[in-house]
C-alpha cells in the first residue's frame, strides 16, 4: 500500500471492470454475486486513486450493449448504483470525492435516476477527485449524439464549419465536463480480455493500455498501485520522436 510513486501519476484513469461473471461462476455463485463484490472493489479503488492524487477515475459500470443481458441481471445492475450510493456517499464526502455520471441517464429506471441525482447533489461541493461512473454509456452512441448536437448548432447558426476542430469536438462529448482531464492517460481492463468494447473511443486515442488477468472482484489497491507504477515507466511519445 505504501509503495512510493515518485513520478507523475496519471491525472485520469479509466477502468473496464471485467470478469464479475467468471469470478462468480468459479465460485458456483450467481453472476450478480460477482457484480455485488465488484461494487465493493469500486469503493477500494476510488479511495486508492484519491490517495494517489488522481483527478478523475472513470469506471465502466454499464454499457449501452448490457441491456441485452438477462432481465434478472439487468435489473440487479440497475439497483447497484442505489446500493452503492446509499452505503458510500458519506465516505465519498469525507474523501472529498465528487460523483459524475456519464451516459444516457434518462433511460435508467426512475429510482436509479433518483439515487444518481442525490449522489451528484450530495457530493457537489467536493472538489477533490471525480468518480466518473459510465452508466448506459457507449462510445458509438456518444459520437452520434455529438454529431447530432453539432449539426443542430450548425443549422441554428451557432457554429460555423471553420470552428470545428479537435477541441470543439471534445466539447460535444460526454466527457466535456471533466476538462482539462477529459482524456485518460491510462486505461486498465481486468479479466484478461484485450479490447475496448465501445469505451471512450475518442478519448483513448493516446492512452496507455494495461491489461491484467485478474477478475475485477479480485482486483486490489496493491495491484492498482503496481499498474500505476508500470504506467510511470512507459515512454509516451504522442507520435513524436523522443528528444534526447
Ligand atoms: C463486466 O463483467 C462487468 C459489468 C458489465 C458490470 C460492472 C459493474 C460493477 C462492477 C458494479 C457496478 C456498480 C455501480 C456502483 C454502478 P462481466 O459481467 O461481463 O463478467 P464476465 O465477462 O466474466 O461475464
Amino acid at each position: 500500500m505504501n509503495k512510493e510513486l515518485k513520478n507523475e501519476v496519471p491525472k485520469h484513469v479509466a477502468i473496464i471492470m471485467d470478469g464479475n461473471g467468471r469470478w462468480a461462476k468459479k465460485r458456483h455463485l450467481p453472476r450478480i454475486a460477482g457484480h455485488k463484490k465488484g461494487m465493493e472493489i469500486i469503493k477500494n479503488i476510488t479511495k486508492a486513486a484519491n490517495r494517489l492524487g488522481i483527478k478523475v477515475l472513470t469506471v465502466y459500470a454499464f454499457s449501452t450493449e448490457n441491456w441485452q443481458r438477462s432481465q434478472e441481471e439487468v435489473s440487479y445492475l440497475m439497483k447497484l448504483p442505489i446500493i452503492f450510493f446509499n452505503s458510500f456517499v458519506p465516505e465519498l464526502i469525507k474523501e472529498n470525492v465528487r460523483v459524475n455520471i456519464m451516459g444516457y441517464v434518462n433511460q435508467l429506471p426512475n429510482d436509479t435516476q433518483k439515487a444518481i441525482s442525490a449522489a451528484i447533489q450530495q457530493t457537489s461541493r467536493c472538489d477533490g477527485m471525480i468518480l466518473n461512473i459510465a452508466l448506459n454509456y457507449g462510445g458509438h452512441d456518444e459520437l452520434v449524439t455529438a454529431f447530432k448536437l453539432m449539426a443542430t448548432d450548425l443549422q441554428k447558426g451557432k457554429l460555423t464549419i471553420d470552428q470545428i476542430d479537435q477541441n470543439l469536438v471534445s466539447d460535444y462529448l460526454m466527457t466535456h465536463e471533466l476538462k482539462p482531464y477529459d482524456n485518460p492517460e491510462l486505461m486498465i481492463r481486468t479479466s484478461g480480455e484485450q479490447r475496448i468494447s465501445n469505451f471512450l473511443l475518442w478519448q483513448l486515442a493516446y492512452s496507455e493500455f494495461m491489461f491484467t488477468d485478474t477478475y475485477w472482484p479480485d482486483f486490489t489497491a496493491e495491484e492498482f498501485y503496481e499498474l500505476i507504477h508500470a504506467y510511470q515507466k512507459r515512454d509516451r511519445r504522442f507520435g513524436k520522436i523522443k528528444d534526447e
